[in-house]
């Protein structure tokens, strides 16, 4: 389903046969970046009252919202209808290999018996770790610190990025942990694909938008395992990839 300004196009969605079940990123869409407005989550509610869809809601960076209005999740208005899925990747580390599930309870029940079934069960240890962290208060803690600490390198990347390549448009930063650059005029879209280029002469592995269906060619932009160091380093290697016009 195409997004715009205010996220998932619902009506679109909706149009033609209700859908069954709806996967949606409502507090930062994935790949794009943006926000579900409130104006869409209060459409999406009355649809999805009205059809009896399902929504799966994808929380996968909520924890970092830097810009705009702090939505609740639709599973708070919408408990009967959402299966709420989340992930540890962000707030602890991708490689905990972690996330969890909130759902009506039938949906709870029918989950576990699966995970049961196939052995897909989390390392125990890890799981009474994180219920620690999660008792304690010290996962709140750590999410206090480590905000404040993404906010500035994210701040840090916006200027440098400003600074060092003009050239480039920052978008989807509102939230989360990664930005989307881009052309910042239809004539520099050559410029950005020559970088592109010129990035992967060198090495540097990266996503394009174009690979998630997008119609322009535009970099996906991770900052979650940057420092201040690795962020000026990176907007360096951008800024030289675009100056150069052919590796
Ligand atoms: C759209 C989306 N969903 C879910 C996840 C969480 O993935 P995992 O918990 O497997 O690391 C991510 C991670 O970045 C993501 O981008």
């Amino acid at each position: 389903v195409a997004v715009d300004a205010q996220g998932m196009r619902i009506s679109e969605a909706f149009a033609g046969k209700a859908p069954v079940m709806l996967h949606l990123t409502p507090s930062h869409q994935y790949p794009l970046g943006g926000r579900l407005s409130g104006a869409r989550r209060r459409e999406l509610a009355q649809l999805v009252m009205k059809h009896g869809s399902l929504l799966i809601e994808n929380e996968y960076d909520h924890e970092f919202i830097h810009e705009g209005q702090n939505h609740a999740p639709l599973a708070a208005s919408l408990p009967g209808h959402t299966v709420l899925v989340s992930t540890f990747a962000k707030a602890i580390s991708p490689s905990l290999r972690l996330g969890f599930v909130a759902a009506p309870l039938a949906i709870a029940q029918a989950l576990a018996q699966k995970i049961e079934q196939e052995r897909l069960h989390v390392s125990w240890p890890v799981q009474c770790a994180v219920q620690w962290l999660l008792q304690s208060g010290q996962l709140q803690k750590h999410l206090r610190r480590v905000r404040r600490y993404y906010a500035q390198l994210r701040s840090e990347l916006l200027l440098q990025i400003a600074q060092e390549c003009p050239q480039l448009r920052v978008s989807g930063q509102e939230g989360g942990l990664h930005v989307v650059l881009h052309s910042n005029k239809p004539a520099h879209q050559t410029d950005t694909l020559q970088m592109m280029k010129n990035l992967s002469q060198q090495g540097v592995i990266f996503n394009n938008l174009r690979d998630f269906g997008g119609e322009q060619d535009a970099l996906l932009l991770a900052y979650g395992q940057m420092t201040p160091a690795t962020v000026k380093q990176t907007c360096r290697l951008l800024k030289m990839a675009l100056t150069v016009k052919s590796a």
